[in-house]
């Protein structure tokens, strides 16, 4: 079997169209979604996730207010401006661009941010209410996950899922998400991590791979199920000297040998990494529209 391949691009492009419909809506009755956007440092990946996420926005009529601090600025002066933007009536969502440099406490910025305003929903309060299956600002990469899996068909009410990897961005709450006794749910999942005594044994059974290890060539088709669909959310750079940049981008899954036995599969890029920010712009936008009394 060879797969179908996953196109992100476009079913991100999709729903970022539906958005900007709602969000001309909205403007209709003077409410304009805003997102405060904080970087701290120079990281080039970062640098580059913040330029994405900010020309997003505007594509979709979002404001956002871009704040790019020097990689010395201390942990209380971003507490000001995290706080500042939670009093900010104009802005609905805040993004603190993780990784933060070393000498500020990434968890205690996290906490600082309102629960009504975290549209990237790391705030322990969102977690918890995502655990307890109550509504919340979902986190994006696995929020994006599920919309992916699907706007392309896949069941996953009872699907034997492996998730492999246990981030707290990814692979601790797609794993929630995929139990909830809900639409975006039903499943029976399996969390595979560094310790898993035998990873290819618990992936062949699975209907669907969700590979988010942070390690290329994870995956490798001897250990996928004829007619799986496979979710690659890594991404790993690689040294290429072809490349202008000197390096290229690759997931975690062996994609040339996997497309072979998979029925689906993602592109590293162009699968996940599109719905990750199509669906900070969808909880910026939701929050605005909770802000305003509308839902
Ligand atoms: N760093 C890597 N991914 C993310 C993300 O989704 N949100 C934030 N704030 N930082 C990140």
């Amino acid at each position: 079997m060879t797969a179908k391949i996953i196109d992100g691009k476009q079913v991100a492009a999709d729903m970022r169209a539906e958005i900007k419909t709602e969000v001309a809506e909205l403007k209709k009755n003077d409410i304009v979604p805003g997102l405060g956007v904080i970087l701290v440092g120079a990281d080039p990946a970062s640098q580059s996730y913040v330029t994405a996420k900010e020309k997003a926005c505007e594509e979709a009529g979002i404001f956002s207010d871009d704040n790019r601090l020097p990689a010395d600025t201390s942990e209380t002066d971003l507490l000001a401006l995290v706080e500042k933007m939670n009093n900010d009536p104009k802005i609905n969502g805040i993004l603190v661009q993780l990784p933060l440099p070393k000498h500020i406490d990434e968890s205690k910025v996290l906490l600082a941010i309102s629960p009504s305003k975290d549209v990237d929903g790391f705030h322990p309060m969102n977690i918890g209410k995502m655990v307890a299956g109550e509504k919340a600002f979902l986190p994006c990469t696995p929020h994006g996950i599920i919309k992916l899996l699907q706007r392309s068909g896949v069941k996953l009410s009872g699907a034997e899922v492996v998730v492999v990897g246990r981030s707290n961005i990814v692979g601790k709450p797609v794993a929630n998400m995929l139990i909830q006794k809900s639409d975006t749910g039903n499943a029976t999942v399996t969390v595979c991590h560094t310790r898993t005594k035998n990873l290819a044994e618990h992936v062949k059974r699975a209907e669907i791979i969700i590979a988010a290890a942070g390690r290329p060539n994870t995956i490798t088709a001897d250990m996928v199920k004829d007619g799986a669909a496979v979710i690659d959310v890594g991404v790993n750079r690689i040294e290429d000297s072809t490349k202008k940049s000197g390096f290229r981008l690759v997931g975690d899954v062996d994609f040339d040998a996997v497309k072979e036995k998979a029925s689906l599969i993602t592109p590293v890029p162009g699968g996940v990494g599109p719905m990750t920010i199509t669906m900070l712009l969808y909880n910026t936008v939701e929050s605005a529209k909770i802000a305003n009394g509308l839902v």
